[in-house]
């Protein structure tokens, strides 16, 4: 039986989609979570929603690009609570466009977030995980690590994930810190919502189980690497796509 009673959990990008259902999966366990995203009215709806489930839920504001705004929300949860048990590195963003026509903002925006994003809260919740000697940090990859079409910004920085990832799973593994990605494959969000119909319906073929996922197919496994029972499961990346190959 997973339980996370007690536990302390940070969640970025979790106002809404899959953020929100990984949030509302720990708290479900007994974690207390800390939820983040620029969304402050996501944030607010989000976390009303896990107390009247019963969980405990608090919001922080957070732009994750701004180091000092990152750190702060590892640092202060940490500090507030005298320990940080789990970081999911959720919050992303995708700028679709075939290469060719890509802009440089298209390109930058996504890198900022989705890469350089995640290395602004892994920075601090590592120092802090490495001194209490315990720790579980799940970074949200992608399907699209391999390559998509359209998504050379997002399956790069989605690929940075991994490289990141299996890095810090070798510098943190002899202080009982567990460091995995998981893979989401094509999951019913505001994200996959807003591709074309056709593209839709091609991403689809292309999935083992013929359904889309939902955000708790992943925040199940999230649940697991979370927990004491994937305490030997680390530096892996994990997909979550029903047998997805794009
Ligand atoms: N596989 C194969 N071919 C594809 C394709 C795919 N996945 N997507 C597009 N194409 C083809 C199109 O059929 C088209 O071919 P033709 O010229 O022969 O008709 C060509 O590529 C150009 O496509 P568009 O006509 O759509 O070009 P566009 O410039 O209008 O739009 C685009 C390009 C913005 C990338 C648009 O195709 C699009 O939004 N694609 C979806 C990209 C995608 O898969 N996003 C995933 C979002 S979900 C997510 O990111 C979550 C996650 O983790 C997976």
């Amino acid at each position: 039986m997973i339980d996370h009673t007690g536990k302390i959990a940070v969640v970025t990008g979790a106002a809404r989609g899959l953020g929100k259902g990984i949030a509302e999966k720990l708290a479900t366990l007994g974690a207390h979570v800390i939820i983040s995203d620029l969304n402050e009215e996501g944030l607010h709806h989000a976390a009303e929603e896990i107390r009247r489930q019963g969980g405990h839920a608090e919001w922080h504001v957070c732009n994750i690009t701004d180091r000092e705004q990152a750190r702060r929300l590892i640092e202060d949860s940490a500090v507030k609570y005298g320990q940080l048990d789990i970081l999911v590195n959720n919050a992303g963003i995708n700028r679709d466009s075939m290469l060719y026509k890509m802009s440089y903002e298209q390109w930058d925006a996504v890198i900022d977030v989705n890469l350089t994003g995640v290395f602004n809260t892994m920075q601090p919740a590592s120092k802090i995980m490495d001194k209490q000697a315990n720790g579980r940090i799940i970074n949200i990859s992608s399907a699209s690590w391999l390559g998509n079409v359209g998504q050379a910004n997002y399956a790069a920085a989605k690929a940075g994930v991994v490289g990141l990832t299996k890095t810090a799973a070798r510098e943190l593994g002899k202080k009982n810190v567990t460091v995995n990605a998981v893979c989401p494959g094509f999951i019913e969000t505001d994200m996959t919502r807003g591709v074309p119909k056709k593209v839709w319906d091609l991403m689809v073929s292309k999935i083992s189980m013929g359904r889309v996922g939902t955000p708790e197919d992943v925040a199940n496994c999230i649940a697991f690497l979370a927990s004491e029972q994937a305490s030997y499961i680390t530096g892996e990346v994990v997909n979550v796509g029903g047998g997805m190959i794009l």
